[in-house]
C-alpha cells in the first residue's frame, strides 16, 4: 500500500482531463481498503473515472479502487448468481458474460466505467437498466470500516439514480455487485428501434445474446465517441421530464419533438434533441465541444480543462432554459 505523490490523473478519467492528485494510492483488496480507512477517511474515490468532470487538482488522498475478481455464487437450471468485484471493467465483464452464456447485460455492452460504479447511477441503455439484474451491492461503511450489504430494494434505484447519489452519498464505498443472470432461455430486449434495425440489416431472425451485444456495440460505435480516442463521459445531461401541459405547448412550436410518455401527466424529452435544435450539435470550441453525432455528449479533443467544459455545459443549460423553459440536469459529477 504505497502512497504516491503528484500523480497526473489524465489517464484515470475518460474525459482525459489533466489535473493532479497530491497523493494517490491503488487499492486491490477489501482488507487493504479497510486498513486505509482506519487511518484516513476523508478520501477521493476514483474507479473507472467515467462519470466525472475534473475541474481542479485533488487535494484529498485519491484512492484508485482496483479490486478484481468474478465468482459464481450458485446456479440453478434457469439462473446464475454472480458476484463481481468493483474494479472489474464493465464492458469486459459484459463480454465475459456473453462468452459464458449468461444473459441480461447484453444491452449494456460498451458502457465505459467499472462494475463498482454501475449501481450508483443505475446505468442504462437500449431499454435495459442495470437495476433489472442486480441482486445486492456490497459496500464498506467509511466510518465503521465494516462491510455491509444493500438489497436491490434498499438501493432505491431510479432513472440514472440510486441511494448512493442521495441519502448515503459519500458514506459508503462499493466493493462488489451481485447479479442474477439467465443461463438458458434468455429474455432478449430488442424493442429499441435501432437494435431491431441492426439485427434486420444482418438478416438475424433468432438473435442470441451475442447478436444483441454486437448490435449494441455497432450502434454505440456509430453514435458515441470512443473515450480512448476522444475524451468524454457519455451523456452529459439527463433526459428531462416535463409536464404534459408544458409538452403540449412546446409541441405547437416544435411538432417534430420526440418524446416518451412517463405517466398521465409527465413526458420525457430527449436532451440530445433539445441541444441539437439549439444549434450546439457538432460545435467545436478549440479543444472541446459537442459531439457531432450525439449532442448529449460533450467532448475533450485533447487538452481542454474541466472548467472549459463545465462553462460550455452551463451555456447549454442557459440556452435550453431560454428556448424551451426546461432545466437540463447534469448527469456527470462535477468535481
Ligand atoms: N436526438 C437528436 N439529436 C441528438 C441526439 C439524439 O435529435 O444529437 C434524438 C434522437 O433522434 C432520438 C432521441 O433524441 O429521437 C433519443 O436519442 P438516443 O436514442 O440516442 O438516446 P438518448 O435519449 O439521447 C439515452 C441515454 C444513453 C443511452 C441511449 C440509448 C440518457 C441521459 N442517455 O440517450 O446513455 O445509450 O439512451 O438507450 O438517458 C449515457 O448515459 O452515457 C448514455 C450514452
Amino acid at each position: 500500500m504505497d502512497i504516491q505523490e503528484n500523480i497526473a490523473l489524465k489517464n484515470y478519467n475518460t474525459f482525459g482531463i489533466n489535473v493532479n492528485a497530491k497523493r494517490f494510492i491503488t487499492i486491490e483488496s477489501v482488507y487493504d481498503l479497510q486498513q486505509l480507512l482506519k487511518k484516513e477517511q476523508d478520501v477521493f474515490l476514483l474507479s473507472g473515472g467515467s462519470n466525472m468532470l475534473l475541474t481542479k487538482d485533488i487535494d484529498k488522498l485519491v484512492v484508485h479502487l482496483n479490486i478484481k475478481g468474478i465468482s459464481i455464487d450458485r446456479e440453478d437450471d434457469s439462473h446464475s448468481y454472480i458476484t463481481v468485484n468493483a474494479g472489474e471493467n464493465w464492458h469486459e465483464f459484459v463480454q465475459w458474460c456473453i462468452a459464458n452464456n449468461y444473459g441480461g447485460l447484453e444491452n449494456l455492452s460498451l458502457i465505459p466505467g467499472n462494475v463498482g460504479t454501475c449501481p450508483i447511477q443505475n446505468i442504462g441503455a437500449y431499454g435495459v437498466e442495470v437495476k433489472d439484474v442486480i441482486t445486492k451491492v456490497e459496500a464498506i461503511d467509511i466510518v465503521t470500516c465494516k462491510l455491509v450489504e444493500f438489497s436491490n430494494a434498499e438501493c432505491e434505484f431510479g432513472y440514472r439514480n440510486s441511494i448512493f447519489k442521495n441519502k448515503v452519498k459519500g458514506k459508503y464505498i462499493i466493493t462488489a455487485v451481485s447479479f442474477k443472470l439467465t443461463n438458458r432461455n434468455h429474455t432478449l430486449n430488442t424493442s429499441y428501434g435501432a437494435i431491431n434495425q441492426a439485427l434486420n440489416d444482418n438478416l438475424i431472425k433468432k438473435p442470441s445474446i451475442k447478436d444483441v451485444s454486437d448490435a449494441v456495440i455497432t450502434i454505440r460505435q456509430s453514435k458515441l465517441p470512443d473515450p480512448n480516442k476522444i475524451g468524454n463521459s457519455g451523456s452529459f445531461f439527463k433526459n428531462p421530464v416535463i409536464s404534459k401541459t408544458h409538452f403540449e405547448l412546446l409541441l405547437e412550436k416544435y411538432p417534430d419533438m420526440p418524446s416518451y410518455i412517463i405517466s398521465d401527466t409527465e413526458i420525457k424529452v430527449p436532451a440530445g434533441w433539445l441541444i441539437e435544435k439549439s444549434g450546439f450539435k457538432g460545435k467545436r470550441f478549440g479543444e472541446f465541444g459537442v459531439h457531432e453525432k450525439q449532442a448529449l455528449v460533450l467532448v475533450n479533443y485533447g487538452n481542454a480543462s474541466g472548467k472549459d467544459i463545465y462553462k460550455l455545459a452551463q451555456d447549454i443549460q442557459q440556452t435550453i432554459r431560454k428556448n424551451f423553459s426546461i432545466n437540463l440536469e447534469i448527469e456527470v459529477n462535477i468535481i
